[in-house]
C-alpha cells in the first residue's frame, strides 16, 4: 500500500535492526486518515470470505481494526492482554509470550463475543514473531470458530512470523512488508 510505505519511509524511525518505531502515526499518536485507507484495503481484500466480526489484539491493532470492522459492516472484538491468568467461567483464554517485549500475556475473552458459528478476520499493527497471531488463532479454533484471514499493517519479512503462519496455511495479508532494517535503511518487499 503506497500511502502507508510513504508515511514509514517519511516518519517510521528505525531504533535497531529489528524495531521499527511508528509511534507519529500508528502507535502512540494515530492518522486517522490512513486508518482509514487501511480499512478500506482489507476490506477490499478480505469482502468475499463472509466474515462475521473482525478481533485484534490490544492495543495497536485497534485503529486499523474499528476501521475494517466498519467497511465490511461486522462488529470488532478486542482481545485483552492480562499480564495474570483469571479462572471465570465467563471467559476464554490462552497464554503467549511476546519476544519483542520480553512479556507473558493471557489473551483473553469474554464467551459473549465468540460462537462456533463465527469465521473471523485477525488483524493487527505488526506481524514480528507470530506469537499473538498463533494465540489469537488458538483462542478462536479452541471455540470451534474459523479464522478466515490475516490481515496485518506492517510485517517485518525477516523475522518468523509470516513463515509461520504460510506453512500453517493462514491467508495472510499484509500492507507493507518490510525486508530490512539494516544499515539505517528501511526496504520493502514489493
Ligand atoms: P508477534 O506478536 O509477531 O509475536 O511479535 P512480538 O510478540 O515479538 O511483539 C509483539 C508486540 O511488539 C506488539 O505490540 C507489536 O506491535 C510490537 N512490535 C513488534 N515489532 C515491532 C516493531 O518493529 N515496532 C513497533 N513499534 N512495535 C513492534 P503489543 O505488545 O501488542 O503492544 P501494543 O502496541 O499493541 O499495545
Amino acid at each position: 500500500m503506497k500511502l502507508l510505505e510513504d508515511m514509514i519511509l517519511q516518519k517510521g524511525k528505525i531504533i535497531n535492526e529489528d524495531v521499527l518505531k511508528v509511534d507519529n502515526f500508528i502507535n502512540h499518536q494515530v492518522d486517522s486518515k490512513l486508518m482509514k485507507e487501511i480499512g478500506v484495503e482489507f476490506s477490499n481484500y478480505f469482502k468475499k470470505d463472509k466474515i462475521t466480526k473482525i478481533f485484534t489484539i490490544e492495543s495497536s491493532g485497534i485503529a486499523p481494526a474499528v476501521m475494517t470492522s466498519y467497511e465490511l459492516n461486522v462488529p470488532m472484538v478486542i482481545l485483552k492482554k492480562q499480564t495474570s491468568a483469571i479462572l471465570n467461567d465467563d471467559i476464554y483464554q490462552v497464554n503467549y509470550k511476546s519476544f519483542t517485549k520480553n512479556t507473558t500475556y493471557n489473551l483473553t475473552i469474554s464467551k459473549d463475543y465468540i460462537s462456533q458459528d463465527d469465521s473471523i478476520l485477525i488483524i493487527d499493527d505488526f506481524l514480528a514473531n507470530g506469537e499473538a497471531a498463533k494465540a489469537s488463532i488458538k483462542l478462536i479454533e479452541n471455540v470451534g470458530a474459523k479464522v478466515v484471514g490475516i490481515g496485518i499493517v506492517i510485517e517485518k519479512t525477516f523475522q518468523p512470523g509470516r513463515k509461520i503462519l504460510d506453512e500453517l496455511g493462514y491467508n495472510v495479508y499484509s500492507l507493507a512488508r518490510i525486508k530490512s532494517l539494516k544499515n539505517n535503511k528501511i526496504e520493502f518487499i514489493n
